[in-house]
């Protein structure tokens, strides 16, 4: 059995994490811990667990978590999440960060982006970026894994077979991304409330979301060069769920030549259990997705341009479906073990 905790456990992505390890046949869950004032019962805090597990949830202590600890998801704001990581490592305990707080490798565009300097350089190289259809051979030595963002997750599987394999001008990539309003967290602002969500549908961060570096960045290594996007999210009148329609020019190579794009995309995910090729005249659909950890995918092949469409729901295969997956990569357990 390994010894799990979770530092975050209130928020959206640590009670989802929560529910998957509870049915986690290879895990036992040793610590919870969140922001809260004086230590709470789990249970009081979502009576739907009552009787399920009675672990109290208190505030952060390294000791606590070095001691009781063998892996640490971490489910925190990010600058949060760099406050902890330096003296999990140096206890020897592996770590895996829902956070933005390791994904970007250069520290000028995490300040740009998150508007705090970064304070842990000596551990960001070594964090492996949590993307399990790229990196998984990575992810089963790492100590630190940087778990991807929800929009980047959904929008690097779409265009992945395309970047890698110089199907599609890069230059010629945009983004449109739809997500439900729990991608925001469950703090309170005014512009989450029911009445300003609810029967309306807008752009945000237009041109300035902090997932589009790192959506750039991971495209790039893919592709073996620099690659810019234009991104613009959406914010959805719903609970979850994200839905990404992505446009690019073909290269003008690949125009004259009689390719199957679909079949493409079959053959680069042949093996991954969470990725589901749609056929063509059958586009996504969130309700397909939403309490799974799949990512479904279809391929529109025009002769000019392709157009991909893909769905994910954004607290699993988008944060902590993700994250399970990449703790059984790590421990080698089957990587569907609790997420099915
Ligand atoms: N929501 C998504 O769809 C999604 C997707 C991918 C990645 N992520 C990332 O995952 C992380 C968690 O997201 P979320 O949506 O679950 O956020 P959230 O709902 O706002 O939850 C944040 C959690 O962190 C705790 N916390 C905040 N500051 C803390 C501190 N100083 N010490 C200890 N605990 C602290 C909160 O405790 P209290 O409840 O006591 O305040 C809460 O449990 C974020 O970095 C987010 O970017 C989220």
């Amino acid at each position: 059995m390994i010894n799990v905790g979770i530092v975050g456990v209130t928020g959206f992505a640590g009670e989802e994490l929560l529910d998957i390890l509870l049915r986690h046949p290879e895990v036992r869950i040793s610590y919870l811990s969140a922001k809260i004032d004086k230590p709470t019962p789990i249970s009081q805090i979502f009576p739907r667990l009552k009787g399920k597990i009675d672990l109290v949830c208190k505030k952060p202590e390294i000791k606590e978590i070095v001691n009781q600890c063998d892996l640490v998801f971490l489910a925190l704001p990010h600058t949060v999440s760099m406050e902890f990581v330096p003296a999990l490592l140096r206890a020897k305990k592996r770590v895996i960060d829902l956070s933005a707080d390791y994904r970007l490798k250069d520290t000028k565009v995490y300040a740009q982006f998150y508007k705090v300097n970064h304070k842990d350089k000596l551990h960001l190289n070594e964090a492996v970026y949590g993307l399990p259809e790229i990196y998984r051979h990575r992810i089963k030595q790492a100590r630190l894994i940087a778990n991807p963002g929800c929009y980047p997750t959904v929008i690097i599987l779409s265009l992945a077979p395309l970047v890698a394999l110089e199907v599609i001008d890069p230059a010629s990539i945009i983004i449109d991304a739809k997500s439900g309003v729990s991608g925001a967290g469950r703090r309170l602002a005014e512009s989450f409330l029911f009445t300003e969500i609810n029967e309306d549908f807008k752009a945000y961060k237009v041109g300035v979301h902090q997932h589009t570096p790192e959506i750039e960045q991971e495209l790039s290594r893919l592709g073996g060069k620099k690659i810019k996007v234009t991104f613009v999210p959406h914010l959805l009148p719903l609970t979850r769920g994200i839905l990404a329609t992505i446009y690019a020019r073909k290269d003008k190579k690949l125009k004259n030549k009689s390719q199957n794009l679909i079949n493409l995309y079959r053959r680069f995910y042949k093996k991954e259990p969470f990725i589901r090729i749609r056929q063509e005249d059958i586009s996504p659909r969130l309700r397909d997705v939403v309490g799974t950890n799949f990512c479904d995918i279809s391929i529109k092949d025009n002769p000019d341009t392709v157009i991909v469409i893909a769905t994910i729901d954004n607290l699993l295969k988008g944060a902590s479906g993700q994250a399970v997956q990449n703790f059984n990569i790590m421990y080698g357990f089957r990587e569907d073990t609790a997420l099915v």
